[in-house]
């Protein structure tokens, strides 16, 4: 599991744009605002750069498919990953074991968090939300939704997954996935008791998580360092 750190000068930007493909950078061009634009362009250079000396090869080589959920995939090897980006922070996951999705959220204030869940999340959830106030509430709804959203991303389902056809545990308790009914369309999901769930604070105001469907006997944690950039080839 490895954080970076999105937050770069405009030379550094230069250097993330330059490991791009070509058709990562159209993608890139398609967004209007220029902090989406670097913050496409760092994270997508972060994980060529992650995934490049994982696999000892040039990040620049590294080709993508996308699976029909739209869940990108290492084209030609056996490596899982997920990327995420919130804010100046990305999460990138490695698995050798089992498909895995990763998600990272900004907690910001949420007065509202509670209907939120109410039109989204699974019954049981929401329960356990309404059960909780103030910040412990604000705590416990974004720790909610980085679980599940890590939970679709691992289906590499997208919004095609219903949120209420499978339920996750709230903080303090520990992270698992509590219930599942992926439909067959998700027939690796298998018994919700086989999946890992890791709760992540990737740094100062961000929380996230991993999920993978199968067991993660060691999760390590890895960060890129400030100048990681000057890794680029
Ligand atoms: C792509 C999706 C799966 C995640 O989007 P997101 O939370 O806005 O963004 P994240 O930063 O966490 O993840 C984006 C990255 O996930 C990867 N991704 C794209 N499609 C994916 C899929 N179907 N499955 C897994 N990963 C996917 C890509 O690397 C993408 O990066 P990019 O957009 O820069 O190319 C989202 O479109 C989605 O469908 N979410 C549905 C779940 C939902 O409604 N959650 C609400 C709260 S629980």
């Amino acid at each position: 599991m490895w954080t970076i750190d999105l937050a770069l000068s405009e030379a550094d930007l230069a250097l993330c744009t330059a490991t791009l493909s070509a058709e990562e950078r159209a993608r890139m061009a398609r967004y209007l605002r220029l902090e989406d634009r670097a913050r496409f362009a760092a994270s997508h250079a972060a994980t060529r750069l992650i995934l490049g000396r994982a696999l000892g090869c040039d990040p620049r080589d590294l080709a993508f498919t996308a699976a029909p959920g739209g869940k990108p995939a290492l084209a030609g090897a056996s490596l899982a990953f997920n990327l995420s980006h919130s804010g100046r922070r990305a999460l990138v996951g490695l698995s050798t074991e089992a498909p895995l999705g990763v998600d990272v959220e900004s907690v910001r204030p949420l007065p509202d968090a509670l209907r939120i869940a109410l039109g989204h999340f699974a019954p049981d959830e929401t329960a356990a939300l309404a059960r909780l106030d103030g910040p412990a509430r604000e705590a416990a709804f974004f720790a909610l939704w980085t679980r599940k959203e890590a939970v679709v991303k691992a289906l590499g389902a997208g919004l095609a997954l219903p949120l209420t056809r499978f339920s996750v545990s709230l903080p303090p308790g520990p992270p698992c996935l509590l219930r599942l009914d992926a439909g067959r369309e998700h027939a690796m999901a298998g018994d919700p008791g086989t999946w890992s769930l890791h709760h992540l604070e990737p740094g100062p105001g961000t929380v996230g998580a991993l999920a993978a469907a199968g067991s993660v006997k060691a999760l390590a944690r890895r960060a890129l360092p400030p100048n990681w950039p000057a890794w680029l080839p």
